[in-house]
């Protein structure tokens, strides 16, 4: 049984983490909910019986704790992981601020399970929602028919930018109803029916930092040969990330060893009739675990091509799902003590 802190409790991934600790039954001995000084004294539940009283993490002293699971944005967790890690816990850290360190590893467990053997920062790093579900799509085809490029396309829902983004396309779509004036504040333009070519801030090269967050997780991850082109969307769906993904590989593939390979694939689930309704859409995957892969076909613009569309929960398997399967496997292979 573990002692666990939740950091970023009272958040979009933060409430799904303690709600997946729940359901999984992870062995947990204690649990403590931490938040910005704003939320201290709120409430969270822990299950049918527990409420949890949200405590500041400014004052938290992480000693004694097992696990701490980490989603209080990129700046916060770079004060507070590396604190919570020195004082002995091991930290599954969901943003953005260590994926790209060579000395922290970077998992989705059903892909890469085996970078668990270095933790030696004692942080672990929960890749970005769009990469984790591409990944576990793109594994078991790397694996039979190695992946040379990938082209992406991502339609990605609102709760990707928390739950401030959840309520202003709410917000929104109510007052374009009633023709209230409406400024936009979490997203660059109106997202409440409109679609927006624009996710975290712009590089240099014109891309956004959300599309190279793509490339080299996937890299790091997967393969540093694969080659990655992605364009990132944010729709005005509140909860569930889709991608149309098309992928060149260096070995002859058909559509049937594609079905083949996913249908075995641990995470993936398939669904693809060819027909009205036939296929997965972001409402739903709401609260399901899997990766969803519909619409499989050739791409016949170049040889060995394939396209498909990969769906799934950003709050489950883009965050708090993959995020508690890091801690169980953690648990399982019993690396909790070399970590400290
Ligand atoms: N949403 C997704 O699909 C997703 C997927 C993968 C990764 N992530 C990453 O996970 C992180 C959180 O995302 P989210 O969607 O859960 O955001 P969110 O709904 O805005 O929640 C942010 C959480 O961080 C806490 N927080 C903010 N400032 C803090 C501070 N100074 N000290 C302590 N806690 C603080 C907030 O507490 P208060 O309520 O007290 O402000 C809240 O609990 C982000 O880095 C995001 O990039 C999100």
């Amino acid at each position: 049984m573990y002692k666990i802190a939740v950091v970023g409790a009272t958040g979009a991934v933060g409430r799904e983490i303690i709600k997946t600790l729940d359901e999984r039954r992870f062995p947990v001995k204690e649990i403590v909910a931490l938040a910005s000084a704003r939320s201290v004294g709120q409430q969270v539940s822990f299950g049918e019986k527990q409420i949890l009283k949200v405590q500041s993490l400014d004052k938290f002293d992480f000693a004694g704790t097992d696990i701490a699971l980490f989603s209080p944005g990129a700046a916060i967790s770079a004060i507070h992981a590396p604190r919570a890690a020195k004082a002995g816990a091991l930290v599954i850290d969901n943003t953005s601020q260590f994926r790209m360190d060579p000395d922290v590893p970077l998992v989705v467990p059903e892909v890469n399970p085996e970078a668990l053997n270095d933790i030696g920062r004692g942080i672990i790093a929960n890749p970005n929602c769009s990469t984790i579900q591409m990944v576990v799509a793109l594994k078991p085809l790397h694996d039979r028919f190695v992946v040379k490029r990938v082209v992406v396309a991502t339609y990605q829902s609102v709760s990707g930018a928390g739950k401030e983004g959840m309520d202003e396309l709410w917000s929104q779509s109510r007052a374009l109803h009633v023709n209230d004036p409406m400024t936009p504040q979490e997203f660059p333009k109106t997202i409440a029916f409109n679609v927006i070519p624009h996710i975290d801030a712009f590089m240099d090269d014109g891309s956004t930092k959300e599309e190279w967050k793509m490339v080299v997780e996937t890299q790091k991850i997967l393969d540093p040969a694969i080659k990655v082109a992605a364009t990132c969307v944010r729709v005005p769906v509140f909860i569930g990330h889709a991608e149309a993904i098309t992928v060149e590989f260096a070995q002859p593939i058909t559509v049937a060893d594609v079905r083949a390979a996913l249908r075995e694939a641990p995470g993936v689930v398939v669904q693809d009739q060819r027909e009205d309704a036939g296929y997965t859409t972001p409402i739903d995957c709401v609260g399901e675990d899997a990766v969803y892969v519909s619409r499989i076909r050739l791409d016949p613009s170049v040889p060995n091509g394939i396209q498909f569309w990969c769906v799934a929960d950003n709050l489950r398997k883009g965050a708090a799902l993959n995020a508690v399967q890091i801690a169980e496997a953690v648990v399982k292979r019993k690396l909790l003590a070399r970590a400290a």
